[in-house]
């Protein structure tokens, strides 16, 4: 069993985690339409990684005993005046996530939950990769993506990435 706010901040965060895919993925909706199909690769392969997150959380409440609320997904609104902007949303979008981790590890070190704590660590660190690749996506296009050819390869790096499964192993 688990404490009932950590139980409550983990299934609110499985709903992010989800809205999270959701986002991304109208990313990739957004880039396909302008015919960038290495950005929306980059960005599909990512919501995948955002509902694996969602499946670790799902998966730790279900071994500690507790019961996994769904609730409503909100729909992404986002608009993007070019093709920049998805990847500063992303990057904003982040580091949001990231305190929202860093708040459960706080209600978890508040009551020594160091079975929470411990499944977190690996989130926290996790949170720092995501605001790195995106801090990088932002990086390679203000260096690169000034004229179309230099699009075009950027284009291509970014069709390159596949989705890994996370490696946390939980019992
Ligand atoms: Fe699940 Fe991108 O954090």
């Amino acid at each position: 069993m688990l404490n009932e706010k950590i139980t409550k901040l983990l299934n609110e965060q499985i709903n992010k985690e989800l809205y999270s895919g959701y986002l991304y993925l109208d990313m990739a909706n957004y880039y396909a339409d302008q015919g960038l199909n290495g950005f929306e690769n980059w960005f599909y392969v990512q919501a995948q990684e955002e509902q694996s997150h969602a499946m670790l959380i799902r998966q730790y409440l279900l071994n500690n005993g507790e019961a996994v609320v769904f609730t409503p997904i909100d729909a992404p609104d986002e608009k993007y005046s070019d093709f920049k902007e998805p990847l500063t949303k992303a990057l904003e979008h982040e580091r949001y996530v990231t305190d929202l981790i860093n708040k459960i590890y706080e209600a978890a070190e508040g009551i020594k939950d160091y079975r929470t704590i411990k499944f977190l660590d690996w989130f926290i660190q996790e949170q720092g990769e995501e605001e790195k690749n995106a801090e990088d996506n932002i990086r390679k296009y203000e260096l690169f993506a000034n004229d179309s050819k230099g699009l075009y390869l950027l284009d291509n790096e970014m069709k390159a990435r596949v989705y890994v499964a996370p490696s946390l192993v939980m019992d």
